[in-house]
């Protein structure tokens, strides 16, 4: 009877050592501030990220440099500059995508006329196409509910880059 006992009691243990083994080891990271599980790590790098307001920033620095690469007609530089406002927002609707909808005439009309103009070299359309662009920017302003940001044609160069 005592046999039975110490070897039932023995399945037991097994039992619960075994079950102990199988549960995952709760991974933790060594950060210097980001956190220390995976969940707490995520989210701090979204905060990080941070949402429209920040691609705005992007968009409007590179939006003056587009408009001084036209004036100076260093047409590589308007490309770059258009190319990478397209790449800031398209990375914007993945951390707003409730803000892709009123873009839509940004991104397949204004942005890609003055695509093509840029290809011309062609400075008084490049001038014709900035203003369309830059009343796309307020269409979406508006639509968004944000119309008290009005976007303007910039009247003075901050940038470094000089042609
Ligand atoms: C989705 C449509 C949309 C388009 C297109 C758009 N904007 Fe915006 N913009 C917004 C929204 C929404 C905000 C407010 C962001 C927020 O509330 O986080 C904003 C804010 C801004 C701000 C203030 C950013 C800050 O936090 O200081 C600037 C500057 C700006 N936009 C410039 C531009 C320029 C320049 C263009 C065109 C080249 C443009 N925007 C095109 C939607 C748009």
């Amino acid at each position: 009877m005592r046999k039975i006992l110490t070897l039932i009691s023995l399945m037991v243990l097994c039992g619960i050592v075994f079950h102990a083994c199988q549960e995952a080891p709760r991974e933790s990271y060594e950060t210097e501030w980001l956190g220390e599980t995976k969940q707490e790590i995520v989210n701090n790098i979204e905060e990080q990220f941070q949402g429209f307001s920040r691609t705005m920033v992007e968009v409007s620095y590179r939006y003056a440099e587009l408009y001084w690469s036209g004036i100076d007609e260093n047409w590589e530089y308007a490309e770059y500059q258009r190319e990478h406002i397209d790449e800031a927002m398209e990375q914007g609707f993945m951390r707003r995508p409730e803000r892709e909808a009123s873009s839509q005439q940004f991104i397949s009309a204004a942005l890609p006329e003055i695509e093509e103009v840029i290809q011309t070299g062609d400075k008084e359309k490049f001038l014709e196409s900035f203003t369309r662009l830059t009343a796309s920017c307020n269409t979406c302003h508006a639509m968004e509910e944000v119309a008290f940001m009005t976007v303007k044609i910039p009247e003075q160069r901050y940038s470094v880059i000089h042609f």
